[in-house]
């Protein structure tokens, strides 16, 4: 064999150990995956392509020049998932604690240009000590070369960050500006400055998992969308919400095949409770719904009082937004106006339907809600539902009240099918409240206050408590039982399929941020 040839041998071998054995056992020890392992898993079998695999850094600083790693600490190609091309990052923790040096982002622009030019997802593994400390601010103009990528390539080509061991820093808002982020537990934590630097400024004293671990980010921040037990997991449940996007903004996302035999669901009768203010499970409304087992749910433990995920109704990928009665009773509060307001901008960037299913009896009063802003995050709902152009169908089951009703995509504000269930209650308000505001004068004067308010309340609920004022005015298109919603969600999606629709030309809207 040439020389040459046995060069490149030795050079690839070299670059396949990373760090080293030590260091590769060190990774395994903290039950993580090396970067190599995660890519062949991620990726169909032997279909990864490496580019850039004898990169090393140009730094000769610290006795740096004598320390060199091919790849630099992160691996980059591109390959294929359930057959779709994709490109990929990993951080290598075992170079230089997968820190990010000036060539470590050059690779990393490089897989994001391809993605982009080409309208492929892009998927990062993350998994990094930060900024290479020894490279200063070579590295920092590293991180904002990414950053301005992200932000090219938003709304273009779905962007997936999956952290798997620390990140920390600057190296944070690439995966905030990327469309989904998933962690994995007890093994990441994502934070703009650690613990130390906490107990410094603010006198706190917290431990990296309670500051940013997986937990934390998808239970208090919202930052984490989907989290994962292991790196495995994690791994299956980006194939598994890349399943439902498309490869780019041009295009759809491609049906998987589905035998319609069950359009009817008999189970969807009887969900909905005797009394308005009992509470039901809106997931099971939506198994009702969507082809069996096929809800992939998005942010699950944030802001529970609405649900957000994907979904296959007759095997095509759609986007469902709905109230859940069992937290705050569906109240809109701010964090859940901003969860659903951004689930609503990406289906709407990459062509993906929108189904939103309705119980909500208003927004959520009270000092911390208008403190914090509910005025403007509301309207980041309201503001994401009106702009949306993709198909988008309502269904009201229960309560939708006041202002509320109008955010939650009612015809007013351009969605193209509205339907409610007979035990839909479309009003201003609750009959209670209305009775005690509009008849305050007659109750008070009344023999007995109580019975009055009763009998207020009953005349208020007939003429409001259902569907029907609302379909008069054609602000409902159809009153259907529950059993028929999957088979008139299935035609009237498809009868939109090919919906259009041109907005005024402007640089971009000023939605209320
Ligand atoms: N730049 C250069 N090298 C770094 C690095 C960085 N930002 N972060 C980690 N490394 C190196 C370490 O020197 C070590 O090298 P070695 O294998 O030759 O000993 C290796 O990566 C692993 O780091 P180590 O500290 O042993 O791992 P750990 O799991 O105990 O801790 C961190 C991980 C990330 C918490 C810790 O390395 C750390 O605090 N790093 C600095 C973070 C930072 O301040 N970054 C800059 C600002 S964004």
């Amino acid at each position: 064999m040439s020389n040459i040839k046995k060069q490149l041998e030795e050079k690839i071998a070299q670059a396949h150990l990373g760090g080293g054995e030590a260091r590769i056992k060190k990774q395994h020890e903290k039950h993580k995956l090396t970067a190599r392992e995660r890519v062949n898993y991620l990726l169909d079998d032997g279909s990864f392509e490496e580019m850039g695999i004898l990169v090393t850094h140009r730094t000769t600083e610290f006795g740096m020049d004598k320390q060199k790693f091919y790849g630099d600490g992160v691996v980059t190609g591109y390959g294929t998932i359930q057959g779709r091309l994709v490109y990929v990052y990993a951080q290598d923790f075992t170079v230089f604690g997968g820190a990010l040096s000036e060539t470590h982002a050059e690779k990393i622009c490089k897989v994001m240009d391809h993605a982009l030019k080409v309208g492929a997802p892009i998927i990062g593994l993350n998994d990094s000590g930060g900024a290479r400390i020894q490279e200063g601010v070579r590295s920092l103009g590293g991180y904002a070369d990414i950053f301005y990528r992200n932000v090219q390539a938003s709304g273009v080509i779905p962007q997936i960050s999956a952290i798997m061991g620390p990140c920390a820093g600057g190296a944070v808002y690439s995966p905030a500006m990327t469309d989904f982020t998933l962690m994995v537990q007890d093994s990441s934590y994502m934070f703009v400055t650690g613990p130390n630097v906490v107990k410094t400024v603010t006198n706190e004293t917290v431990t990296s998992e309670e500051l940013g671990g997986a937990r934390t980010h998808a239970n208090k921040s919202g930052v984490t969308h989907v989290t994962a037990s292991n790196d495995v997991v994690c791994l299956e449940q980006i194939k598994q919400l890349l399943s439902y996007l498309p490869q780019n903004n041009k295009v759809k996302t491609e049906a998987i095949s589905y035998e319609l035999n069950d359009e009817v669901r008999e189970e969807l009768e009887g969900i909905i409770p005797d009394s308005a203010n009992k509470p039901y499970d809106m997931h099971t409304v939506i198994s009702g719904i969507i082809d069996k087992d096929s809800f992939f749910e998005i942010h699950k433990d944030y802001a529970d009082n609405i649900i957000v995920g994907f979904a296959r109704l007759g095997g095509k990928s759609i986007g469902i937004v709905a109230n859940q009665p069992m937290s705050l009773a569906g109240v809109l509060d701010v964090d859940s106006s901003k969860k659903a307001a951004r689930f609503t901008r990406f289906c709407d960037a990459f062509n993906i339907p929108l189904l939103v299913l309705v119980d909500v009896p208003g927004f959520l009063p009270g000092t911390d809600q208008e403190w914090n802003g509910i005025i403007l995050h509301g309207a980041k709902l309201l503001y994401a539902l009106s702009e949306a152009t993709v198909p988008r169908i309502t269904v009201i089951t229960r309560k939708a009240y006041g202002g509320a009703y109008d955010v939650m995509n009612s015809k007013h504000i351009g969605a193209d099918m509205n339907y409610a269930w007979p035990t839909a209650e479309i009003a201003v308000m609750g009959a209670k409240g209305a009775s005690e505001i509009i008849f305050r004068r007659e109750i008070k004067a009344a023999e007995d206050p109580e019975l009055k308010l009763s009998e207020k309340e009953a005349e208020y609920a007939e003429t409001f408590a259902n569907p029907f004022k609302a379909a008069q005015r054609g602000f409902i298109d159809e009153v259907i039982m529950p059993k028929d919603t999957r088979r008139k969600l299935l035609k009237s999606f498809a009868m939109l399929e090919n919906k259009t629709v041109l907005r005024p030309e402007r640089k971009h809207g000023n939605i209320p941020l």
